[in-house]
């Protein structure tokens, strides 16, 4: 068995209830009927009070602003002022979550949490980070046992794509075992099946970018001249060999979608305390390369979409969703003058939240695409359905046409508290010069209630197809 948290809620009049996690997860506390636990009579509660996230065995917690307050362990943490608005007294605590651990007593007036958190895993004795080798095992992110590689080596990869690279290709460890990645159609990268990829045979050209949770390369065969995209994704937290598995497992069976317009990924694997991903190479870039003083042409962007949504269908019909859909993920390619868009990293960040790889990243926080993020994101975090990539891509083509998000991100406001309280604004309101079809079609897929979009990238790709024809 693995780690497990569970919130033992009781309150004054002796009603008892027991919420227990074993996967990543979010638990919101409030007045509220979209709240985990609602207690609707509890005068003492705010609509929203508090939101707690768990990733066993980590948990923490985050007062909402509420006007009561919350304690954990008979010490207040976040509430605010009766003069105070939720949002106000929000960005005066900067928005602090606490962590949680195991015996934690957290209280809002008549309610009782105490929490149990297991973590059989455990490793005893030292944990040495990868890379720098000192004992860590007081980390959180080492909780779970296997390769680890600390938060302050995390940090310095993450911010220098070329550490990253080098750490991934350094020759002293390459022989250490590799989890076997999926290996097919290697006859158009230049090496055979059930041949792990040898990193020496490639050249570095240039770093396409850095991602959330490290970097991407463009990567050419020295004697092939085969081109491909090399992605290299740094865990958050420890992986042991049936975690480094069981993610590549999943990554694999999103791979399956064949489609025109989803990148495919050639070969997976894990070495060095990094996951990489080799893939097709895009050489115009993402999405964001086809904007002009902020904006892309509302016909560049339709071309596109359209592209987008037949590979959305696809995936859809399939049962598959991909849950990391921004800008940044719509790679273009330009071959015999014909511009393909293709979607990438299909489940990628669904399947590295899944394992618990991510480490603490509610709604996205980390995932970098707050603006992206749907409001049953926050509420109902395992959430994976259709409409909830039909939001993301509605926000991708609001902000690609505008410069702007759905909902106002304000500085200095807390994000989560826009996600689950913020207006969405009409897209005109922006900017009134976006055609009014276009506008209908991007206010249908952000719709708060995923019940109210398009419950299907194939009914937002019908509509979409007949604004083109009506133009064309
Ligand atoms: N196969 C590829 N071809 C061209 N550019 C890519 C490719 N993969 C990623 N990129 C670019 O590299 C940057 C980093 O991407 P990635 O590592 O996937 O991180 P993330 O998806 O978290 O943004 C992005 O700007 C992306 O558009
Ligand atoms: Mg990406």
């Amino acid at each position: 068995m693995g780690s497990k948290v569970t919130i033992d809620v009781s309150n004054t009049q002796g009603r008892k209830r027991i919420f227990s996690y074993e996967d990543h997860d979010t638990f919101m506390v409030g007045r509220m009927n979209d709240c985990h636990l609602c207690i609707e009579d509890d005068t003492y509660l705010s609509r929203h009070h508090f939101i707690m996230e768990v990733n066993p065995p980590h948990a923490r917690l985050q007062d909402l602003g509420s006007l009561n307050g919350t304690y954990v362990n008979g010490k207040k943490v976040g509430g605010r002022d009766v003069t105070e608005t939720p949002e106000e007294a929000l960005s005066r605590y900067k928005f602090p979550w606490v962590d949680l651990k195991d015996g934690d007593v957290i209280s809002t007036g008549d309610t009782t949490f105490r929490m149990i958190i297991q973590s059989p895993d455990r490793v005893t004795g030292p944990i040495r980070c990868q890379k720098c080798g000192r004992d860590v095992s007081n980390e959180s992110g080492a909780a779970r046992g296997g390769t680890y590689i600390c938060e302050s080596c995390q940090k310095s990869a993450e911010s220098s794509p070329f550490e990253l690279l080098q750490q991934f290709l350094d020759e002293n460890r390459l022989n250490r075992p590799l989890v076997a990645g999926r290996i097919s159609n290697t006859s158009r990268l230049g090496f055979t099946q059930n041949e792990a990829m040898n990193f020496s045979d490639w050249d570095v050209v240039r770093v396409l970018g850095v991602g959330v949770f490290g970097a991407s390369y463009h990567i050419v065969h020295r004697s092939t001249k085969k081109q491909a995209a090399l992605k290299l994704m740094l865990p958050r937290t420890a992986a042991g060999k049936d975690v480094q598995e069981s993610f590549l497992r999943d990554t694999q069976v999103v791979q399956k979608i064949k489609h025109h317009n989803i990148n495919e990924v050639f070969e997976s694997g894990y070495r060095n305390g990094i996951f990489y991903f080799v893939m097709d190479y895009c050489n115009v870039g993402n999405l964001e390369s086809l904007r002009r003083g902020g904006k892309v042409q509302t016909t560049f962007l339709v071309l596109s979409m359209l592209q987008v949504l037949e590979a959305l269908t696809t995936a859809h019909n399939e049962g598959y969703i991909h849950r990391g859909i921004k800008p940044q993920n719509i790679l273009l390619n330009s071959a015999d003058n014909n511009l393909t868009t293709r979607i990438s990293d299909f489940g990628l960040t669904r399947s590295f939240i899944r394992n618990g790889l991510s480490g603490m990243t509610v709604t996205g926080s980390a995932v970098g695409s707050y603006p992206y993020t749907p409001r049953e994101q926050v509420v109902d975090f395992r959430v994976a359905r259709p409409e909830t990539d039909i939001w993301a891509l509605g926000a991708t083509m609001y902000n690609l046409l505008t410069g702007e998000f759905p909902r106002n991100f304000m500085h200095g406001k807390d994000p989560l508290d826009v996600i689950l309280n913020g207006d969405i604004i009409p897209i005109r309101q922006r900017d009134p010069s976006i055609p009014l079809d276009i506008a209908e079609i991007i206010d249908h897929a952000v719709r708060n209630d995923p019940s109210e979009r398009y419950q299907h990238a194939g009914e937002m790709l019908s509509a979409l197809k007949r604004v083109w024809k009506k133009t064309g």
